[in-house]
């Protein structure tokens, strides 16, 4: 069986000079959660932008590779175009109306109901403004507030609530954890591990806490210099050695200093 999204030898170049992404190829089933993570800078966001038509307008070009999305060829789409094919993307920055109250914010999705196809594997769970404040109680408190007075983990629930309003065949969260407390990032990661087992949601996970996605994820891939370093099954990457020694902080049978990982990341040139 095919896979909903299949990346294959993207390549994507800013400024005619910087290779951002070198020949990234993954792919993320139906009704499965998969985790894109990395460092800053390994291309992560690029790469979900890419496949959600938000790569910026200038000075970037996708110069390979090709992107399918339900059997479909989707590279160079405009956002529009992704979100009406069932692709919801929540940005890393940006990802509520500041000036809208988070009741208006869920209007605004809920207006573009156009987007609402008939498609098999949308989630069709959420479908009133009240779905999404029953889903998330600390929304429910803050409905008629200003978002701009939203904390980050609340901002996180209204990106994803607006989201699930437009029946997504594909949530893509990028840096779901970023600047959140422990307590609150477990909450995130818990609620898109329970839509997914739930109402089967397919979600792409962005995020630099390798652990964090791992937790929940069935299948990771990790990023670096704009490639692809390890990929597998959640249990083959959390049991790799170097995945453990190097994104897990789990040291193996003898200490290594920075100078000796510097020296491993140049020896191992992965590809
Ligand atoms: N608009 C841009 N113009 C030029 N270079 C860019 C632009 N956006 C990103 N880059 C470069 O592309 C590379 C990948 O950036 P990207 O934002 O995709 O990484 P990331 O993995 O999402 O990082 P982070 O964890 O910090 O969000 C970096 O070297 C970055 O400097
Ligand atoms: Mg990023």
């Amino acid at each position: 069986m095919t896979a909903l999204l299949e990346v294959e030898g993207l390549e994507v170049v800013y400024g005619h000079v910087i290779r951002a992404i070198q020949g990234i190829s993954f792919s993320v089933g139906e009704g499965k959660i998969v985790g894109l993570v990395g460092l800053n800078g390994a291309g992560k966001t690029t790469t979900v932008r890419a496949i959600s038509g938000f790569l910026p307008t200038e000075n970037v070009r996708i110069t390979d590779g090709r992107i399918r999305f339900a059997g479909q060829s989707i590279a160079r789409l405009r956002p529009y175009q992704a979100a009406r094919l069932g692709i919801a993307f929540v940005p890393e920055r940006d990802k509520v109306f500041d000036t809208l109250t988070v009741r208006e914010n869920l209007e605004v999705a809920l207006t573009a109901t156009t987007l609402r196809g008939d498609e098999p594997g949308r989630c069709r769970r959420y479908r009133s403004i009240k779905d999404i404040l029953d889903l998330f109680e600390a929304l429910a408190r803050r409905a008629d507030q200003l978002s701009v007075f939203l904390s980050g983990g609340e901002r996180q629930m209204l990106a994803i609530g607006a989201c699930l309003l437009t029946a997504p065949r594909l949530l893509i969260v990028d840096e779901a954890s970023l600047g959140l407390a422990p307590i609150m990032r477990r909450q995130v990661l818990d609620m898109l591990a329970q839509l997914n087992r739930e109402f089967g949601l397919t979600v792409l996970i962005v995020d630099q806490d390798v652990g964090g996605v791992l937790s929940i994820a069935d299948h990771g891939y990790i990023l670096e210099n704009g490639r692809v370093v390890f990929a597998g099954s959640r249990e083959h990457l959390l049991q790799h050695g170097d995945v453990k020694e190097f994104y897990l902080g789990q040291k193996e049978d003898r200490e290594r200093g920075y100078r000796d990982v510097k020296q491993y990341r140049r020896v191992r040139r992965w590809h």
